[in-house]
């Protein structure tokens, strides 16, 4: 039998680290061809040698999405160098915590430029080549699965513009998602809870600290993964709209 993405073409941002490189390499693993966004190239190309390696097809593209030009170009790119494109998987983000007052103001800058606009502009340029792929062979079916978090569901002191951010992504995802449902473009979101990866690495040292204090039990990567892939498998007349995943032990 077939990979369920077979013959689909998938571009994946932030797939450098964490959950965008546990998805890319999710959904090579289930035939799609991949392109890979993010900054650092040397990680990507790691990526790429790996899905190549078990037999997928991947295409590196360094992108800094905060830059309009360049998030368009990955966009184009993938459809120019691999065909088509059928899933966008919005998942580059920076979380830089701590309170509001006195907070540096280019954190604050650096998550509404790529949480919010980097996301926002990935989403207009892959949106017509997602409704021509929706109206196509093989799937005639296309994804765009949005990453928020817990924190776009329950804002938290000292938090206020990452939650800003995820809130403003589910309520784009949610607008959009009613606007190209009957068109067979899905929009969904996935809201993970606490996750070891890179994230919370760009804090500064004395926020870093009181972050590490509160963290409990962690999920993988992967398991948030699973749950991308679970959403864009599914068959073409069930659409997963959200998933909020957390670890079992993550009570708020
Ligand atoms: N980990 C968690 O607990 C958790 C919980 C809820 C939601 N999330 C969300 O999950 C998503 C992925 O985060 P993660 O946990 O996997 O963290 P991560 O390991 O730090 O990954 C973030 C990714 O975003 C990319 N990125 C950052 N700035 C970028 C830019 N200007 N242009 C292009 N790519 C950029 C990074 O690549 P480069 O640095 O190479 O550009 C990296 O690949 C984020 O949206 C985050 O908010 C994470």
């Amino acid at each position: 039998m077939k990979p369920a993405l077979s013959g689909t073409v998938a571009l994946v941002t932030g797939a450098s680290s964490g959950i965008g490189a546990a998805a890319a390499a999710a959904l090579a693993a289930q035939g799609a061809a991949v392109a890979l966004a993010a900054r650092r190239k040397d990680r990507l190309d790691t990526l790429a040698a790996d899905i190549r390696d078990r037999g997928g097809t991947a295409l590196v593209l360094e992108s800094d999405i905060i830059d309009q030009q360049q998030a368009t170009e990955a966009v184009e790119r993938t459809v120019a160098e691999l065909g088509r494109l059928d899933t966008l998987v919005n998942n580059a983000g920076v979380m830089l915590l701590g309170p509001a007052v006195g907070a540096p103001l280019p954190e604050w800058q650096q998550m509404v430029e790529l949480n919010v606009l980097g996301l926002l502009y990935c989403a207009h340029a892959a949106l017509p080549h997602l409704l021509r792929a929706a109206g196509d062979d093989p799937r005639r079916v296309a994804d765009m699965v949005n990453i928020s978090s817990v924190a776009g569901r329950v804002a938290r002191s000292g938090s206020g513009v990452y939650n800003l951010t995820k809130h403003g992504v589910g309520a784009f995802s949610e607008s959009l998602r009613q606007e190209v449902a009957s068109r067979y473009v899905r929009v969904s979101l996935v809201e993970p809870g606490a996750t070891a990866t890179e994230l919370v690495d760009q804090n500064r040292p004395e926020v870093l600290e009181s972050i590490r204090s509160q963290f409990g039990q962690q999920m993988q990567a992967e398991d948030i993964a699973d749950a991308i892939t679970y959403i864009i498998t599914r068959p073409r007349h069930v659409a997963v709209n959200e998933i909020l995943i957390r670890p079992t032990e993550q009570v708020r």
